[in-house]
């Protein structure tokens, strides 16, 4: 490479490298703080709405979780939000870095002649205020998206969690046709948003022309009108700064989709924010230290005082009425009634989850509104029908009764729930993983965890919904003896359905559709001809003596032809096949990985006629740029003719071959 003779030359070079080296740098450092500020203000902003949103549906009254199905609400409030914090990150930036570049295009147009400049100001107005009411147009497009988007989610997540009742009752193509229902929902909102944002992005396009015809038009105008007002350069300055800003805000076009569909997204997250602020939920205080509120101990005689309830879901039913029963201090009471009689409701009031329409709970002489939630909640252990674990350890498990319990304390709990035993037999113990909602355990074994994590906590108050219900009967033998072994010396209320379980009560009440109608111990209920307790139990009784020669026979059979269909039970089965499929995928993943474009390519064969048009489209907006370029040459020719300085031309034959 020669070197530069001329002095003056290579000054202006080297100051030249020098300015665009040091521009490098700066650029480089800029970039690296707008990504790196940006996404972390993002992220933690993303984070503390998630945190609020959990913490806030956490503090929903039991009835918005009646209301809401949590399929929807989890897609509505979590994954959203990744798109709220997209918006709010570095697309934020980008808007940013677009609106800079149109400042300082119009500066630059300005500094070129302020006379044009002047008068293409028309177009800052229209394009922000177009590009708003764009965006808002697209925030409600993209509401409805996603609101659509949930409802298909719903039905995945419902069909998925209970997988094995949908395919025992050959409902798979019953809940693909929903799914794919849902999902043309989807299309529809997403063909719409995509239909708007063409609009707008067609829209730019226009203004983008618009301002070169208006520019050349008025600038040309000018020239003739008075000459050595404006040279052509200076209308080309002109015109290309604002073109450039133009451009620049079609990218904040792009950007603006983005935050409108934060917008979208972020929207039912505040609604829903704000509801629970402004609801009156009855969840308050349940973020307080547990262990402060330990020193409380509730304990005493429970007593409902002629409590009458309505669900707030279902204004018209009233589920409980009068309801007046006193559970003695350290005494086990009973309630038994058919189905939908109230029993669990009784339940959700005393734990209040729901506030009773009239009349009162009153515990140890106080009311139930007295005591808070959380000192209230734990004082008492509840065991329902269906035993709800975590996908954890057993260990875990137990702990959520007591976050700081020892492993010492935890197992003493396990001891008491008659779990210990088995537990001791799995291969990992304690430690043993126990997989979505207890999946790899019996029945009978998770409801002696229930048992135990209700225990661990050392409860004043122990409620049984239906523990046994669900189990055989050798289960169910074992389950009792853990239950019979924790009532001892606690207040007790046990629901249940077979009632030879809970002979031994010191009092019995019975219920039928929300009204007490007798009460007694189970000898003094026995006695009452005609009375619906009696019958209930020969009813049982009779079944019972059937339903026990069956688990005897199924107990004789030897272990072979022990029916195997039951998967619950039989966790290793499952496992077995998934591994052998996960073999099958690593397999064909090889094949599919090669096959992957074409396989794509064939799927959009349906999809060819738009395909066909928008690459038409597309095709047209390529040749629009060099169609400007013939235009532009034309009008300089024009000028050409027109004595301009012959230096003036060759700076703007430059700028265009550029
Ligand atoms: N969350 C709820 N929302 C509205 N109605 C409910 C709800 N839970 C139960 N019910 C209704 O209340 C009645 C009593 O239910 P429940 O107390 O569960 O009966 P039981 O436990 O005696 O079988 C039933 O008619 C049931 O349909
Ligand atoms: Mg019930």
């Amino acid at each position: 490479m020669s070197q530069p003779t001329n002095d003056l030359y290579g000054n202006v070079v080297w100051s030249s490298i020098q300015y665009l080296f040091v521009v490098g740098i700066l650029q480089a450092f800029c970039v690296l703080i707008q990504y790196y500020a940006f996404d972390t203000s993002g992220r933690r902003q993303t984070n503390r709405i998630r945190n609020n949103l959990f913490r806030a549906m956490l503090q929903c009254n039991v009835t918005y979780f009646d209301e809401n199905q949590t399929g929807r609400l989890n897609s509505k409030l979590f994954e959203n939000i990744e798109i709220v914090g997209k918006g709010i990150g570095l697309d934020l930036a980008q808007i940013l870095r677009s609106l800079g570049k149109l400042a300082s295009s119009i500066c630059v147009a300005f500094y070129g002649s302020w006379q044009i400049a002047l008068i293409m100001t028309y177009t800052i107005p229209l394009v922000i205020v177009t590009g708003k009411l764009f965006s808002k147009a697209i925030t409600k497009e993209t509401f409805n998206e996603f609101n659509a988007y949930s409802k298909a989610g719903h039905i995945a997540q419902e069909v998925f969690s209970s997988v094995r009742t949908v395919l025992s009752f050959n409902g798979a193509k019953f809940a693909h046709q929903q799914y794919t229902q849902k999902l043309e929902g989807c299309q529809r909102s997403s063909i719409k948003k995509g239909f708007v944002y063409g609009l707008f992005r067609g829209w730019m396009y226009f203004n983008l022309y618009l301002t070169y015809a208006v520019g050349f038009l008025c600038g040309l105008l000018l020239m003739n009108a008075k000459k050595n007002l404006v040279s052509l350069v200076d209308i080309l300055v002109v015109v290309l700064a604002f073109a450039r800003g133009i451009a620049a805000f079609r990218l904040v076009g792009i950007f603006i989709q983005s935050s409108a569909e934060a917008c979208g997204a972020a929207t039912p997250a505040w609604d829903f924010l704000d509801n629970v602020e402004a609801g009156k939920s009855i969840e308050t205080g349940i973020f307080e230290d547990n262990n402060k509120e330990k020193k409380t101990s509730i304990n005493g005689n429970i007593r409902f005082d002629k409590v009458t309830f309505t669900y707030p879901t279902r204004p018209d039913v009233c589920v409980l009425q009068n309801m007046s029963l006193l559970a003695r201090a350290g005494e086990t009471t009973a309630i038994v009634g058919a189905s939908g009689s109230g029993k669990s409701t009784l339940i959700s009031l005393l734990l209040r989850f729901y506030e009773s329409t009239s009349g009162q709970i009153v515990i140890n002489g106080q009311s139930l509104s007295n005591y808070s939630v959380a000192e209230l909640r734990q004082n008492i252990g509840v065991v329902n029908q269906e035993p709800t674990l975590f996908d954890t350890t057993i260990y875990e498990n137990i702990r959520f009764g007591k976050k700081d319990a020892s492993k010492i304390e935890i197992e003493e709990a396990a001891r008491l729930a008659n779990a210990h035993d088995f537990i001791m037999r799995l291969p990992e113990k304690y430690e043993t993983v126990v997989g979505e909602r207890g999946a790899q355990l019996s029945g009978g074994e998770k409801q002696r965890i229930v048992l135990a994590r209700a225990l661990v906590k050392q409860p004043q108050l122990l409620l049984f919904d239906e523990v046994t219900s669900a189990l055989d009967r050798k289960n169910e033998k074992i389950v009792q003896e853990a239950l019979d072994q924790a009532c001892k010396d606690r207040t007790t209320i046990v629901i249940a359905h077979r009632l030879r379980t809970i002979q031994n009560a010191n009092q019995i009440y019975v219920l039928d559709n929300g009204t007490l109608i007798e009460q007694g111990t189970h000898e003094t209920l026995m006695v009452i001809d005609g009375g619906k307790y009696q019958a209930m139990f020969r009813a049982q009784q009779t079944k019972e003596t059937v339903y026990d020669n069956d688990d005897e026979m199924v107990n004789k059979l030897p272990e072979k032809q022990l029916p195997t269909t039951n998967i619950d039970e039989h966790p290793e089965t499952i496992f077995a096949d998934a591994k052998l499929e996960s073999l099958n995928y690593v397999e064909s993943s090889v094949t599919s990985q090669r096959s992957i474009i074409w396989r794509l390519i064939s799927m959009n064969k349906l999809q060819w006629i738009p395909i066909l048009i928008g690459g038409l489209a597309c095709t047209c907006i390529g040749a629009v740029e060099p169609t400007f370029a013939v235009a532009l040459s034309f009008i300089i020719n024009e000028s050409d003719n027109n004595d301009f300085s012959s230096s003036h031309i060759d700076y703007v034959r430059d700028c265009l071959s550029v």
